[in-house]
């Protein structure tokens, strides 16, 4: 998977994604981050990217000819054009469904905005999706297009190893992860479930399904709406 990320904050980016699993998966060539600086293609000597907006108001708005001219220069002639990714608050929220269906790309591109906004007209040439991590403003897009760089990358074959593994986890199905246990077995006088002692693989495996269950019902009804559920877990849930 190739990223290219159009910033003013380049850095951020690089220094962000370069430790821990993100730094290991580049290394091993999984995945390639690109962060091209905006700032590069500023039309006048200033290297000025932003300006008033047009109608009065606060704030600045990022001109459209610097990130038009960004974009082209990260674009291939004759190959199809990768979608195109604005953060911004206004986007349809992220959540794993988008995650998996994003890791499928070969390539993608990140713009981040920055100040009040950016031109619409840039926006409107070449965006594809408009997407937010959450119902609250940050200072740029830098910090979002982290989390979902991150959110993909972990579901691209090998990026996890075997014991990070994302082949059971929180969202499958639509439920929430079942509690996890390890070594002592007692902790301050907590016990670990006893069935999970047992070896007994078809009831652990009853006994997570159920966890799951009650979790999502007490920290997440709103999920239970969307999710996968047998009729086993409808008659537990029923209880
Ligand atoms: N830029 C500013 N706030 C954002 C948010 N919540 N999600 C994505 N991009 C943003």
């Amino acid at each position: 998977m190739k990223y290219t990320i159009l910033t003013l904050f380049p850095d951020m980016i690089k220094q962000g994604l370069n430790t821990s699993i993100m730094g290991k998966a580049q290394e091993k060539k999984l995945i390639q981050i690109e962060a091209v600086n905006i700032r590069d293609y500023a039309y006048n000597k200033h290297k000025q990217v932003d300006d008033y907006p047009y109608g009065g108001g606060a704030g600045m708005v990022m001109q459209p000819e610097p990130i038009y001219e960004a974009y082209k220069s990260v674009i291939e002639d004759g190959n199809k054009t990768p979608r195109v990714i604005y953060l911004t608050p206004q986007g349809k929220p992220f959540n794993q469904t988008m995650a998996r269906e994003f890791s499928k790309e070969e390539e993608l591109i990140f713009l981040c905005g920055h100040y009040e906004g950016v031109d619409e007209r840039v926006i409107d040439r070449i965006v594809t999706d408009e997407v937010s991590i959450g119902d609250y403003i940050l200072t740029g897009g830098e910090l979002a297009v982290m989390v979902m760089i991150d959110a993909i990358s972990r579901l691209i074959p090998d990026v996890l190893s075997n014991e990070t593994s994302a082949e059971i986890e929180t969202f499958d199905d639509n439920l929430l992860e079942y509690p996890q246990y390890t070594r002592p077995a007692v902790f301050m006088d907590d016990r670990v479930p006893d069935v999970l002692l047992s070896g007994h693989h078809k009831n652990i495996d009853v006994w997570r399904r159920q966890q799951s269950l009650i979790r999502t019902y007490h920290k997440r009804p709103d999920l239970l709406e969307t999710a996968n559920l047998t009729e086993a877990d409808r008659k537990f849930l029923d209880k």
